[in-house]
């Protein structure tokens, strides 16, 4: 079946704001962390079957210094994934990760490990 996708403007946003001044973004917007180390933005995904899923991470990152974040799937391990300068703000791109869900509801978080937070993220799309 084709991905779905998840907004991050509709996520549930810790420590960051919605924004739609860097053109490119897909839904009505995109979520902007703020310049600290935990900021994050949690998704409640829904996965057909249990397993290994891809998922990927819209994002754009303005500066040349990586913005990586800890992904977590319903609350377990971290894995931390890198977010490197896209060139522009206006550079959307896509990071691919495979995580393991659970059939139905999942929560899938991307919380910022630096100082700079984290990029700008646009949506996830769940395959
Ligand atoms: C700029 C940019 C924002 C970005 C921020 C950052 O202010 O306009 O979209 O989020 O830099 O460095 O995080």
């Amino acid at each position: 079946p084709a991905p779905t996708d998840y907004q991050a403007e509709d996520a549930t946003i810790s420590q960051g704001v919605v924004e739609s001044n860097h053109a490119g973004f897909t839904g009505t917007g995109f979520v902007n962390y703020d310049n600290v180390a935990g900021s994050s933005v949690q998704f409640t995904v829904s996965a057909a079957t249990a397993g290994t899923h891809e998922v990927k991470l819209r994002f754009a990152n303005g500066t040349t210094t990586d913005r990586p974040m800890d992904l977590t799937v319903n609350g377990g391990a971290a894995t931390n994934v890198s977010f490197p300068g896209t060139g522009a703000w206006t550079t959307w791109v896509e990071k691919t990760v495979t995580v393991s869900l659970a059939a139905g509801a999942n929560t899938i978080r991307a919380t910022a490990t630096t100082a700079n937070g984290g990029p700008n993220l646009d949506r996830i799309s769940i395959g």
